[in-house]
């Protein structure tokens, strides 16, 4: 095959690319969702170069002119990406090369893909992680919304799925606020990780010109500059770390959607979902199904999927940069997307969201959910706790058969288990009670539901 392209890497090649292999290498299909970064990236590189001597001021102010105009055409769709320049990198700068001539063939100089794509890389993330902590405290703020609201609302809470003790449903919300602010560290851990820059590092042993990676870097925003060139082109544990936070945020939203899942049922009549966030069926005409949370929680697969596929990216690769990493932008984009999406669905549902208080109470005190209440009462007065299990046990087998609460027996049934109890027991058997008595810094009563959601705001600012 004659050669006939004009890549540019072509000079040591004497026949062209296969058409098939042009299409397999080529990355620009999906990475250049990174345009504007990798701009961002190349007019700092170029600044830094001619502060060094490398580029004069007229070669900077035609590649500050040019990139800027490529990125005006790309914004406006204007911009024909090509699968014969394989990425976003060479498709930019081939037409930077176009428009400007001669100071677009030097912008990479002391420079190379592998350090490129790997502080693009960064750069995006950075601002998408920022994007999506935005995102979380958005949803964590419709969360405090509702539980201050539902601070009293009493409802069963389960272990086994099975009714164990009376919560309020604040409490349970402010649950889900934990679950997000732990997120949210993790996030901002990792974007200490992310904010360190490759560039310099060149192709992977760093460039013999005079460059200034700390004012490269200044001008980018990164904390650092990467302590060692091989490291800095090679690995991808930051898009590791960031995916497996994405992974863990996904499976707390899928932990939350099976609860509403669960609770717009029938059997639970705990809450309904607005007819905006649910879909009918086509054949069965009273369905009202809970689309949102059953995708989101169908979700969590994907977000888990992409880690483990980073994951495997990743360990076999000796050093230093391998085309094995342009795999790591697919999963990385999914996850980043996948994220924010839900994250959007769940703070758009969650308000329109009618929570059936009368259903949760009434499903609380139906089952035995102050049990463990009285048992705390017999030992109250006297009673070894294990005594005191079993004669609540006996008292819930029997309640159980008179198809009444605990609360509902009368004060001589209560009697036949223990004399030790008097009349003062039915304060303990309401569920008002039950969580009302749990008032301590992390427990359920309203009043520490009330604190926990002031502090809250107070941390969210
Ligand atoms: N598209 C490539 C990637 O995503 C850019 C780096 C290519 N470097 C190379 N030596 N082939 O990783």
């Amino acid at each position: 095959m004659e050669k006939t392209s004009d890549k540019l890497w072509s000079g040591r090649f004497t026949e062209s690319t296969d058409a098939l292999v042009e299409s397999f290498g080529a990355s620009v299909s999906f990475d250049r969702r990174l345009y504007r970064h990798d701009i961002e990236g190349s007019l700092a590189h170029a600044r830094m170069l001619t502060r060094a001597g490398v580029l004069t001021e007229g070669e900077l102010a035609a590649i500050e002119r040019g990139l800027g105009d490529i990125r005006t055409d790309i914004e406006r769709g204007d911009f024909a990406w090509l699968v014969e320049f394989e990425d976003v990198h060479m498709n930019i700068e081939a037409r930077l090369t176009e428009r400007i001539g001669e100071a677009g063939k030097k912008l990479h100089t002391g420079r190379s893909r592998n350090d490129q794509v790997a502080t693009d890389l960064r750069l995006y993330l950075r601002d998408e992680v920022d994007a999506i902590d935005a995102g979380l405290q958005g949803l964590q703020r419709v969360l405090l919304d509702i539980a201050e609201r539902e601070a009293e609302t009493i409802m069963p809470g389960f272990t086994h799925l099975q009714v164990a003790q009376p919560v309020t449903f604040g409490h349970h919300l402010m649950a889900w606020f934990e679950m997000l602010q732990r997120d949210r560290g993790r996030l901002a851990d990792c974007r200490r990780r992310i904010n360190i820059m490759p560039l310099g590092a060149a192709a992977l042993a760093g460039t013999s010109y005079p460059i200034d990676r700390a004012y490269t870097a200044q001008l980018l925003g990164f904390d650092a500059a990467a302590a060692n060139s091989l490291d800095a082109v090679s690995d991808r544990d930051f898009a590791i770390e960031f995916t497996s936070a994405a992974a863990l945020l996904m499976v707390h939203l899928s932990r939350c959607s099976e609860e509403l899942i669960l609770w717009s049922s029938a059997q639970f009549g705990f809450i309904e979902l607005s007819d905006g966030y649910c879909t009918g069926s086509s054949i069965m005409p009273q369905k009202k199904n809970p689309d949102m949370p059953e995708l989101v929680r169908g979700k969590s697969g994907r977000a888990i999927g992409n880690l483990m596929a980073l994951l495997t990216l990743m360990k076999g690769q000796p050093l230093a940069y391998n085309k094995d990493n342009q795999e790591d932008k697919e999963p990385l984009f999914d996850s980043i997307d996948t994220v924010k999406a839900c994250l959007r669905v769940f703070a758009g549902m969650l308000p329109g969201m009618q929570i059936r208080r009368e259903r949760m109470v009434q499903s609380a005190r139906l089952g035995y959910s102050t049990a463990t209440d009285l048992a705390d009462y017999l030992v109250r007065k006297g009673i070894a706790f294990r005594d005191a299990h079993e004669i609540v046990g006996k008292s819930v087998r029997y309640a159980i058969d008179q198809g009444k609460e605990l609360a509902a027996l009368t004060l001589e049934e209560l009697r036949g288990f223990s004399a030790a109890i008097g009349d003062d027991v039915y304060a303990v058997l309401t569920v008002e009670g039950s969580v009302a008595a749990r008032n301590h810094p992390g427990g359920t009563a309203p009043a520490q539901v009330r604190s926990a959601i002031a502090q809250a705001r107070r941390l969210l600012g």
